[in-house]
């Protein structure tokens, strides 16, 4: 039993945590412990100690030490004497904002189903491991009953919550905002740790000590977006990759989000998480419900690579589509650094007859291939081909692709619309705009107004005929530019603050139409690069394009940012060309693939213009890919070394197989040191008591001497003296790690 309820009291327990709540004397949630697990015996007593604290509004005249202020809540409301910000917030029909929800019973439910029109986790109702509680609040003067959601995934150490208003009365009300999940926790010493970034720079990781008041990071942009992910964990002081507490929480949700951490004058600190009550507005009608995204929670005692191992595991066990998520992902090359716009069909077949020989699986035309699209003025919503560039039409390449035995992909940016273009002509009133204001273009486009059922049915009819006539194994569904005027013809002036949710929700709908269509059809999301890689988009794509910057040193930052949350299988990897478009960087062709192996791997230039060398090169990664593909994409990844430490010069990690008798270790070096200090490199995850070898590497190891003494790294001169044409700036070796 993962759910203990005790009276009013609640422990939820996991593998190695336990979560601990109650009824308050106001008949709200308490939080009272989330942590180490404690076991099925619990004292909760100690946790209803109150104090009197003067000049503090109490609960009742004779409940003088009852102060909201002091109590550690579950889902806290504002406006009875908690002044911290609150998790929700509702207007009634008489303009009043005050709530009074009181606890009412509670159901638990075996595993976990899903939420209907927004991604969420599962279980079936046989999984043993998996339990939901819903906690049921009713708001008596109103009618409006607030259920709290807690699904509780044992073996993964993780808590999925959700909250759901559902309004029994019959009276009109709004929220104003409504989180997905708030947690207060005893103490403030803590790190938090973000990943924020840009456009090239997606992830990189900041740490910064809590301090008094609120901190917190969020999206304005409807898109989850580069510049913020919808994470954060807290650490304290002295946690490190391998060692330390640490709580990570991160929202499926790919729109506007707010991450809050509140530090209040008792220590207290509140996590609150879920989408930005800034541009958010529900009207709430007598019997309509809505539904809150789920905030995925974790604790780990073993340091940041224990958070990310649980919620890889979660993530690949409970949320990305189970038909997809340990499927072998194919070898791809993608002609968009080749190309660009600049193509034809003969010069798109070259690439794909080369990539053939090469050992690539699939081939991807991107954007370029509809309308009049020859640069980024044109075309977006007119998902017909362009007959000029391509004069046997989409069907005549994707059959002379398939014959070469390749998988055949195409690119779209469904949620977009350019004004040169027929469908603009036609719908100018589906493009998200205020009539008498500026429209602000970005990269030469508008977005379409996906709260409208019209425009969703509009694209799922021209992204299904595609498909159908290609017989199409892959989609990139790309999304490169935020919403500006949002505003819909479409909708009334009260319910314009539903726009944001509801653009949103159209773009799942179609996620979940075109997936459940055409099941076969591998997506991978995209947006300028890896803008809104989140859990809410992997529910149905199974892997994002992580970057645009594919310069393999940059990479390093972005991906070793990303692993925090997401698996290796979700993360599309490429080998692209030198100097690197991004930063005109030039790396080795092996530094590139050593990168791009901890991912899913593919290539993005113009291989048929490779020479011999290189292309033979290029076979050999191939090969060596596909032999470790199970362990690149569904090995667990360990980082060891992080490019963010001291002056970053030196970064490694490793993926492990499951039975822990094969790894693969990346050890990489930005600038050659001269006479360098001496140097080990100590891996992680691999089991003590076996004996392994390590190729090029002399003799055999325990796995406890790998662990703990690691091995002796050479000054790089030294090593590799007969190769005369080798630079040692932008270095990487990779171990292959094997038992006897
Ligand atoms: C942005 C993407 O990140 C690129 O990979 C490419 O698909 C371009 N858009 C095409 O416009």
């Amino acid at each position: 039993m993962s759910i203990i309820v005790t009276g009013h009291d609640f422990n939820l327990q996991t593998a190695h945590t336990s979560y601990l709540m109650g009824v308050l004397e106001n008949g709200e949630m308490g939080q009272y412990y989330y942590g180490p697990r404690l076991g099925d015996k619990v004292n909760y007593a100690d946790f209803r100690h109150r104090e009197f604290r003067s000049v503090t509004p109490t609960l009742t005249e004779a409940q003088a030490d009852v102060t909201m202020s002091m109590i550690k809540q579950e889902y806290p409301s504002y406006g009875h004497g908690d002044f911290r910000y609150p998790a929700y917030q509702v207007t009634y029909d008489n303009g009043a904002r005050i709530s009074e929800f009181e606890y009412q019973d509670y159901e638990i439910e075996d595993g976990k189903s899903k939420l209907g029109d927004l991604p969420s986790a599962s279980a079936a109702a046989d999984d043993q491991h998996v339990q939901t509680l819903h906690v049921h609040l009713l708001e008596k003067q109103s009618g409006l009953q607030l259920t709290l959601n807690y699904s509780v995934f044992e073996d993964e150490d993780m808590i999925v919550r959700s909250a759901t208003f559902a309004n029994t009365g019959t009276t009109d009300l709004k929220l104003n905002a409504a989180l997905s999940a708030s947690l207060d926790l005893s103490d403030d010493q803590y790190d938090m740790v973000q990943l924020s970034g840009a456009w090239a720079r997606e992830r990189h990781l900041y740490r910064r000590p809590l301090t008094r008041g609120v901190q917190a990071i969020s999206s304005t942009r409807n898109a989850s977006s580069a510049q913020q992910s919808p994470f954060l964990a807290l650490a304290r002081k002295q946690t490190t990759e391998q060692a330390g507490d640490v709580y990570g929480f991160n929202l499926e949700y790919s729109g506007n989000f707010l991450a809050q951490v509140e530090v209040d004058s008792y220590n207290v600190t509140r996590v609150t998480m879920g989408i930005n009550p800034f541009e958010f507005g529900w009207q709430l009608k007598p019997r309509t419900r809505f539904q809150t995204p789920e905030v995925m929670m974790t604790f780990a005692n073993n340091g940041f690579n224990g958070m990310s191992h649980n919620f890889h595991r979660f993530l690949t066990n409970h949320l990305i589509s189970q038909r997809w998520v340990k499927k072998p992902r194919p070898v791809l090359i993608n002609n968009w650094e080749a190309t660009y716009f600049d193509f034809n069909e003969q010069k798109l077949l070259d690439i794909a007859k080369s990539a053939k020989s090469l050992g690539i699986e699939l081939f991807v035309l991107d954007d370029g291939w509809f309308g009049k699209r020859n640069d980024d003025h044109t075309s977006l919503g007119d998902w017909q081909v362009n007959l000029a560039k391509l004069p046997n039409g989409l069907s005549g390449l994707a059959n002379k692709v398939h014959d070469l035995g390749l998988q055949f992909g195409l690119w779209f940016e469904p949620e977009m619309i350019s004004k040169e273009s027929k469908l603009y002509i036609k719908h100018p009133e589906w493009t998200i705009h205020v009539p008498d204001r500026r429209m602000t273009p970005a990269r030469n486009q508008f977005v379409l107004d996906f709260s409208r059922q019209e425009v969703v049915d509009y694209l799922f009819d021209q992204i299904a005929a595609a498909i159908r006539e290609t017989h199409l194994d892959y989609i990139k569904w790309d999304m490169n530019r935020h919403i500006t005027e949002m505003f819909s013809l479409a909708l009334p002036a009260e319910q314009q603050e539903e726009l944001p949710h509801r653009y949103i929700l159209g773009v799942y709908q179609l996620y979940e139409r075109l997936t459940s269509a055409f099941p076969n059809v591998l997506f991978e999301s995209c947006s300028s690069g890896g803008g809104r890689f989140d859990a809410g988009m992997l529910y149905y794509a199974p892997q994002t394009w992580t970057s645009d910057d594919t310069d393999a040193i940059e990479r390093l930052k972005i991906q070793w940012g990303t692993s925090m949350i997401y698996p290796l299988s979700t993360m599309g990897a490429h080998v692209s060309a030198v100097p690197n478009h991004q930063d005109r960087r030039v790396t080795s062709l092996a530094t590139r693939a050593d990168v791009a192996y901890f991912g899913v791997l593919g290539y993005e230039l113009d291989i048929s213009k490779m020479a011999p060398a290189e292309k033979a090169t290029v076979v050999e990664q191939i090969k060596f890919y596909k032999q470790y593909r199970e362990l690149f994409q569904q090995g667990t990844f360990i980082r060891l070394q992080s490019p963010y430490d001291g002056d970053g010069n030196v970064t490694s990690w490793m993926v492990v197989s499951g039975d822990q008798t094969t790894a693969i270790a990346g050890r990489y070096q930005v600038l050659a040191e001269p006479n360098p200090g001496y140097r080990r490199l100590k891996f992680a995850g691999l089991n003590p008591d076996l004996q392994y070898t390590i190729e090029g590497v002399d003799g055999q190891f325990s796995g406890q001497q790998l662990m703990s003494a690691g091995i002796f790294i050479p000054a790089l001169f030294d090593e590799r003296a007969d190769n005369k044409m080798h630079t040692f700036d932008f270095d990487a070796k990779l171990y292959v790690i094997k038992a006897v």
